[in-house]
């Protein structure tokens, strides 16, 4: 599917977000190891959520979804059986890698992989500290797809440097530890997304989180799991947060296309996610947060944002962790701002969906944009964004997205191909923009 965006609308009223990536993925594999029924409700429902619904089925565990109310009726970890074929984890790298840390966990096994896409992606970085507790796991060149088999009980217990701030790899490795004969201790580079941890807490574990600075002056995210573990877990009952991360390409869109003025309600706002409003915020942008609440453990408010002039800022260090998956959006917005915009400290972003950073300078050159590509980020020289130009999102859903975000705001239309990728993370973002008056056109 093309996608054409048009410049000349402006966006008002009120829109609400699909039920957060992170959390959908999380709440649906600990309702599975959970036993008894579990109930979700704005679940997200897209591509990458239904490869670990495909998971759930290929484990025996049924569910299910009535609208995005997810029911799953769990039958503890006993109840989980061995699937009789690879588990297809699509292209989602949060599938695999929850999947394998509660798998090595729950002594299933089994094997996962995925698409072409997903194969490409590293493995290798919780394959290892995984085999160093004694998990039985292989990987094929540190890839997918994975081979879990029988590892003993206990598991070692493990004192873990992550080489970069990961949730993913964070939680698989907790997740196993919860079959250790001892208190686990992993440290971060940077403050990854704390979702499991505030869940695995809701389960009654004791996981601590905290921020210390070491003697040579770096900072490190220490998370700590504590024996004794219940591997008895209870069902849930959750309301989940609207994705931040869908979110942004709200506001963005609203920030940067004239007289626009939008509220997006109940917005998951957790800081470990939020690190794309202090970059707004500091280049000028018009965003304000009303009716602060928890819902189901998560910190949620209304986005109000009012189009905006933007000028440039630089992003690096800790606060990439905390806008990880904003920077294809972001950029978008840096291309319509006053200045140059730098990003440093983000080649992490080079094994995302797709390489971010060369596929996206590379798209938005063809916009007629200024952006030049660095080993480690990006530099924008923003302030002109002429579009006119067919591009290509490189199979990410969050580039199609930006890309289309780009062309509400460039002096001429932009057509984004393959735009059917949106539907990974956000399949509503098309009538949801155009509800609010973008001028987005599929043609099919
Ligand atoms: C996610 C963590 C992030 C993010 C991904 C979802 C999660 O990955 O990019 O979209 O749900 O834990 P890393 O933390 O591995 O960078």
């Amino acid at each position: 599917m093309n996608l054409r965006s048009l410049p000349g609308g402006t966006l008002q009223g009120t829109a609400a977000l699909p039920g957060d990536k992170s959390l959908s993925h999380r709440a649906a594999l600990f309702a599975a190891l959970a036993e008894g029924e579990s109930r979700i409700q704005n679940f997200l429902v897209s591509g990458v959520t239904e490869a670990m619904l495909r998971a759930l089925t290929a484990l025996g565990v049924p569910y299910q979804l009535d609208g995005t109310t997810l029911t799953v009726h769990g039958r503890g970890l006993g109840g989980l059986q061995a699937p009789s074929s690879p588990i297809d984890c699509g292209n989602s790298a949060t599938t695999i890698r929850l999947l394998a840390g509660a798998l090595a966990m729950a002594v299933v096994p089994s094997v996962l992989d995925g698409s072409a896409g997903l194969r490409r992606r590293p493995m290798g970085r919780f394959v290892e500290p995984l085999q160093a507790m004694g998990v039985e796991i292989s990987a094929e060149a540190g890839c997918a797809p994975l081979t879990l088999g029988r590892s003993p009980r206990p598991l070692r217990p493990l004192d873990y440097d992550l080489p970069v701030a990961s949730a993913q790899i964070k939680t698989c490795l907790l997740l196993a530890a919860l079959a250790a004969g001892g208190p686990t201790t992993l440290r971060e580079p940077g403050p990854s997304r704390d979702h499991t941890e505030r869940l695995l807490r809701s389960q009654g574990i004791s996981v601590t989180g905290q921020k210390l600075v070491t003697e040579d002056g770096h900072t490190l995210y220490v998370t700590r799991l504590e024996p004794p573990y219940s591997l008895a877990f209870k069902p849930l009952v959750l309301s989940l947060p609207g994705d931040f991360s869908s979110a942004a390409f709200l506001i963005v869109a609203a920030l940067i296309t004239p007289g626009s003025s939008i509220v997006l309600h109940e917005v998951g706002l957790n800081p470990a996610r939020t690190g794309l409003l202090d970059a707004l915020l500091a280049m000028g942008a018009d965003i304000c947060i009303t009716n602060p609440a928890t819902r189901s453990g998560e910190p949620v408010g209304d986005l109000v944002v009012q189009a905006s002039r933007l000028r440039a800022t630089r992003v690096g260090g800790e606060q990439v962790v905390r806008m990880i998956d904003e920077f294809p959006i972001f950029a978008v917005a840096a291309a319509c701002a006053e200045g140059v915009t730098a990003v440093t400290d983000a080649s992490e972003l080079r094994l995302k969906e797709s390489d971010r950073i060369a596929g996206l300078c590379a798209e938005l050159r063809r916009l007629g944009v200024n952006a030049e590509e660095r080993p480690d980020g990006f530099a924008i020289t923003g302030g002109a964004l002429p579009g006119g130009a067919a591009v290509d999102p490189h199979g990410d859903h969050r580039l199609a997205m930006s890309l289309a975000v780009a062309g509400l705001a460039a002096q001429r239309p932009v057509t984004v191909g393959g735009a059917e990728i949106m539907d990974e993370s956000f399949p509503e973002f098309v009538p949801v923009l155009r509800e609010l008056g973008a001028r987005l056109e599929p043609q099919v």
